[in-house]
């Protein structure tokens, strides 16, 4: 029962669009698991590049099934948006995508709450993508959220909406002294999704749970990164949901025994959107660079990524705590030109050198990283596609990482697109 989960080893826009999409053509199923819209997904090949922030990025394989598992958080608006695009694109989505009957979902009142709550917080803000991802989640562990199986009732909903608005209007006016929802006009625009929906919505841990025992391979696709996991990221800078390898069982409804492969998806340096402790940030002309070549803007919200060298430190805490069996290394073409390239091997903690990540932000912000210097490469390396296609220096470099973290990489990708990849 081999399933796969791909995993954002750094604080997401690791490259996990790209690697699912070029894996995806020997799976049966790829599901996502967590998140909702807050991810932005790059898919490209030849002249062509797509974003994807809720469908799975096998959707442009024909022959692949996608599941939106029961842990995603969906917005009901941005998921149809996004089936019309990939339809009028020629792909076919009816009997390829299934949308768990158990997930929940984003209402508006929900985005009004987290922009008040973010304004609210003021200095200690947390820079979010403004999806409404974590005012969502916060409804479900209160028992008070949406789910999709209630767009299909069309009495259910309206009820359910009514309760949820009138709590949500007391919070909006009252603590946030923001203005009132308009409830009248939220019910009327949702309740004519029950059609539109209908087609979509299955029971996906049924469905994984058959296709598993049928012996079909499926491929997990995370969305975020692990240091922005709720428990194990860098809280509270992190976001609402578990994007680390047991998201996948809880998120889908898979058991563990049938994870077989978990691969980490790890860009070459390091980004990271939206505020927090980021030990290895580069503010500087290099900072500028990588920012320039990498080509680092938000793909959901466009906002500039913050960049830095590799942390080691922080990718040792990811592979233990998500056990990568092997590594995707992405945008290494990024590095090329660098005189020198900087690895982070330890961090300074109290004057003393250390390999633990600690994820408290207030030891992490003190931190001092450790680095040790690599020799760069001046030769251009995108396209390449074996081993033997990189200079010296750069094959170093991925040895370097592989043998600190002691996992293989068995992807090295060399461009965004899905043909500028070396499978090892
Ligand atoms: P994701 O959220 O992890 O799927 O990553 P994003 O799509 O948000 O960001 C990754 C960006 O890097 C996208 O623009 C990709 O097209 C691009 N990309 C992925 N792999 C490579 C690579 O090896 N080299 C270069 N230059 N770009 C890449
Ligand atoms: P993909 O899947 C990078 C960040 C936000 C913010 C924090 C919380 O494309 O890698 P949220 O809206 O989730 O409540 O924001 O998490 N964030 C991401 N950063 N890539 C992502 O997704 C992200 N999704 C959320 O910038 O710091
Ligand atoms: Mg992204």
């Amino acid at each position: 029962m081999p399933v796969t989960v791909v995993i954002g080893s750094q604080w997401g826009d690791e490259g996990k669009g790209k690697i699912v999409d070029l894996i995806a053509k020997d799976i049966d199923i790829v599901a996502r698991y967590q998140g909702g819209a807050n991810a932005g997904h790059t898919i490209c090949w030849e002249d062509k590049e797509f974003v994807l922030h809720l469908v799975p990025s096998g959707i442009f394989h024909e022959g692949v099934q996608c599941v939106i598992g029961n842990g995603v958080v969906i917005d009901p608006v941005a998921v149809m948006k996004e089936i019309d695009m990939i339809r009028n694109l020629g792909y076919e989505v009816e009997g390829r995508l299934h949308i768990s009957h158990n997930a929940h979902l984003i209402m508006p009142y929900h985005k009004k709450v987290e922009e008040a709550r973010e304004r609210w917080r003021d200095a200690g803000a947390i820079g979010t993508t403004g999806r409404g991802i974590g005012p969502s989640y916060v409804d479900k562990f209160a028992r008070t959220g949406i789910r999709v199986v209630d767009l299909l009732d069309r009495d259910v909903l309206r009820k359910k909406l009514i309760t949820s608005m009138e709590e949500k209007n007391a919070i909006l006016q009252n603590v946030y002294g923001a203005d009132e929802l308009d409830v009248d006009a939220i019910i009327d625009e949702y309740v004519e999704f029950d059609k539109i929906i209908d087609p979509f919505v299955t029971d996906t841990t049924e469905l994984l749970g058959q296709a598993l025992a049928d012996g079909k391979r499926v491929l997990a696709e995370g969305a975020q990164g692990s240091l922005l996991d709720v428990d194990f990221g860098t809280y509270p800078f992190v976001t609402s949901s578990h994007p680390t390898v047991g998201g996948c069982c809880t998120g889908l409804g898979v058991p563990p025994t049938a994870v077989e492969r978990v691969i980490g998806i790890v860009k070459a340096y390091c980004t990271r959107v939206g505020n927090g402790p980021f030990p290895t940030e580069l503010l500087d002309e290099t900072g500028e660079e990588l920012r320039r070549t990498g080509a680092e803007f938000g793909a959901t919200t466009g906002r500039p990524r913050r960049c830095g060298w590799l942390d080691l430190v922080a990718l040792r805490y990811t592979t233990m705590i998500n056990g990568f069996t092997d590594l995707a290394i992405t945008k290494l073409d990024v590095l090329s030109g660098l005189e020198e390239i900087k690895v982070c091997t330890g961090y300074r903690i109290n004057g003393k050198s250390s390999r633990r990540f600690p994820n408290d932000i207030r030891t992490l912000e003190g931190i001092e990283p450790e680095y040790e210097t690599l020799p760069g490469w001046k030769q251009d390396i995108t396209g390449a596609t074996s081993m033997e296609q990189l200079p010296t220096e750069a094959r170093d470099y991925l040895a370097f990482i592989s043998d600190y973290l002691k996992v293989p990489a068995s992807i090295v990708s060399s461009g965004p697109k899905r043909e500028q990849t070396i499978v090892c």
